[in-house]
């Protein structure tokens, strides 16, 4: 199968890279190929211009190339922290300008935005990979765990992926070696899971 995997994290020494790291061992263990994408190594321009909002824009090759390579994905992997309840900016403008009308979603004949867009695309899964440094139970009674609604409703769901899968590894600034050694393999383990060995 045909993987995109999204890392949005300024440290290459973090335990976000760490996670990305895992994820492609896995992927590359169940023979599937892979395309990955850590934005800021890459300095992804997270600034959707004016000009790029139609959805019949003539796009920047990267963008352009972006698009192609989410539209054509049979699973997709994001792996970002939890920043204020939200992904990091640079991820956040990566969905503005890739997850576009046309490649992700579309309105239906006779819509002009207002109605319930269809999705459209081909990856029939996601999976979220998520890091944090409050508790899961507070995450979800204080905050109402918004990384969840964002990923699984307003994005993936309205794009048509019907199987979303989330991990939220947390608390992280306290954790032991040990135990982000098994979050690791854990990580692996969910990855080779759902994307299990292929021999397309
Ligand atoms: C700008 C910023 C905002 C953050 N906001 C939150 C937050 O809202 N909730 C939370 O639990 N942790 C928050 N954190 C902590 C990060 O989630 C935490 O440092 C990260 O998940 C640890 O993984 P890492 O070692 O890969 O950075 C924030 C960190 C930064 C830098």
């Amino acid at each position: 199968m045909k993987i995109s995997v999204i890392l949005a994290h300024p440290n290459q020494e973090s335990f976000n890279h760490a996670i990305a790291g895992a994820v492609l061992q896995a992927l590359a263990a169940n023979r599937h190929q892979v395309i990955f994408h850590d934005l800021y190594a890459e300095q992804f321009d997270p600034i959707l211009p004016a000009e790029e909002i139609a959805r019949d824009a003539e796009l920047p090759a990267v963008i352009a190339g972006h698009c192609r390579e989410i539209a054509e994905a049979d699973g997709i992997i994001i792996i970002h922290p939890n920043w204020w309840g939200q992904p990091p900016a640079i991820l956040k403008g990566w969905v503005d300008r890739v997850i576009r009308p046309g490649v992700a979603y579309e309105f239906l004949e006779g819509d002009s935005g207002e109605g319930v867009p269809n999705g459209l695309l081909k990856a029939q899964t996601a999976l979220v990979f998520n890091t944090s440094n409050t508790t899961a139970a507070r995450e979800v009674a204080i905050f109402g765990d918004p990384l969840e609604a964002l990923w699984k409703n307003c994005i993936f769901g309205l794009c048509g992926v019907t199987d979303f899968q989330r991990r939220m590894f947390g608390i992280v600034v306290v954790s032991t070696e040990q135990q982000r050694k098994k979050w690791l393999a854990e990580v692996e383990e969910i990855v080779k899971n759902i994307f299990a060995a292929t021999d397309e």
